[in-house]
């Protein structure tokens, strides 16, 4: 790898230990990589965030709104699958967002009087702290934690607090993010970080007609094109790069053989990038970047999926058009 040739292995070490670190080792690897990848987690800085929350609002854009659905729809299903005999357990929800879809389990679970605790996860520091301030005005009696990092280091946190019974949240089709091979490591790591009776409520995007999911990721308004070239942006911003976004174009694909959802940045010109001073990225005219994958599965795939990771697929909650799922897998 070029990027580490300037430094000394303790140098990089250290490197992708700290946050701007990590980010700047993560880009620079994809960037020299060959074909060129960035990661998507690095979408949602504060603008990230914003143009995340358009998109939800957007025609197009149906997984959330089929999921508020869900959780509209089926609080009470949801809650009393949750719940199980009534022990106190620590619900936590991974890449928490907004807490939208949450705050209609987190309403009705006190109204229940539950016991439990409310642990977002998310990446976004940004997320977290506002979490932290509206959850406890909004849902007085709330007991919430919330946690600034990535999935499995702030899980291990979360696991190092308290000693109950888990119930995590891996809503939105986050998981999506991942190739299926990935996504079946993480629901293996998953319940490695979990104990029998523990549970997953977790939401994927269904297979559906091919022209709805490539919309969804190709809208007439151009949020999504913004949301990719804002990864660009946060490096001019956070890393001193010097992209000309105006010369990289947004491309969506959509294949219905394999439920993968792709984008991609296309660079209009043959053009050299700078990072920090320190890397000069070459990219040819055409030359795609991969940006993000938005996996769409069937049921059969989840219900696979969580068997093979040692969990025992419970229940399927659906919207009104079964474009979206919610499940629960139990850890055996
Ligand atoms: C938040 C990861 C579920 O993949 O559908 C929306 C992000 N990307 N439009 C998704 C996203 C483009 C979204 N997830």
């Amino acid at each position: 790898m070029k990027n580490t040739e300037i430094f000394t292995k303790g140098e990089v070490n250290e490197l992708s230990s700290c946050r701007t670190g990590k980010f700047y080792y993560d880009v620079v690897c994809g960037l020299n990589a060959k074909p060129k990848y960035l990661s998507s987690m690095y979408f949602y800085d504060a603008n990230g965030d914003k143009l995340f929350q358009d998109l939800m609002n957007c025609d197009e854009y149906y997984p959330t709104n089929c999921e508020l659905e869900i959780f509209a729809e089926k609080t009470a299903e949801i809650c009393k699958a949750i719940m199980g005999d009534g022990d106190a357990f620590d619900l936590i929800e991974l890449g928490a967002g907004d807490a939208t879809k949450s705050t209609y389990l987190l309403q009705y679970l006190l109204t229940q009087g539950a016991n439990f605790s409310y642990l977002p996860i998310d990446i976004s520091s940004n997320v977290i702290s506002y979490l932290n301030i509206t959850l406890p005005v909004t849902l007085p009696g709330l007991q919430i934690t919330g946690l600034n990092g990535e999935y499995f280091d702030m899980l291990k946190k979360a696991a190092s607090i308290s000693k109950k019974r888990k119930v995590v949240m891996f809503l939105g089709s986050n998981i999506g993010n991942m190739p299926v091979d990935v996504a079946e490591q993480f629901s293996m790591d998953l319940r490695n970080h979990l104990s029998p009776g523990d549970m997953v409520l977790i939401g994927v995007d269904l297979k559906k007609n091919p022209q709805t999911v490539l919309a969804a990721y190709n809208d007439k308004e151009g949020i999504t094109k913004r949301f990719n070239l804002n990864l660009l942006e946060r490096m001019n911003r956070e890393l001193n790069a010097d992209f000309d976004v105006t010369e990289f174009e947004h491309y969506p694909t959509y294949d219905p053989e394999t439920g993968a959802c792709k984008s991609y940045l296309i660079s209009l010109k043959d053009q050299d990038v700078n990072i920090n001073g320190m890397e000069t990225i070459h990219f040819e005219k055409d030359e795609y970047i991969f940006m993000e994958i938005s996996q769409k599965f069937t049921i059969q795939q989840i219900d696979q999926m969580a068997a093979k990771a040692a969990f025992k697929p419970v229940e399927h909650f659906f919207d009104n058009k079964h474009w979206f799922t919610d499940a629960i897998w139990v850890a055996e």
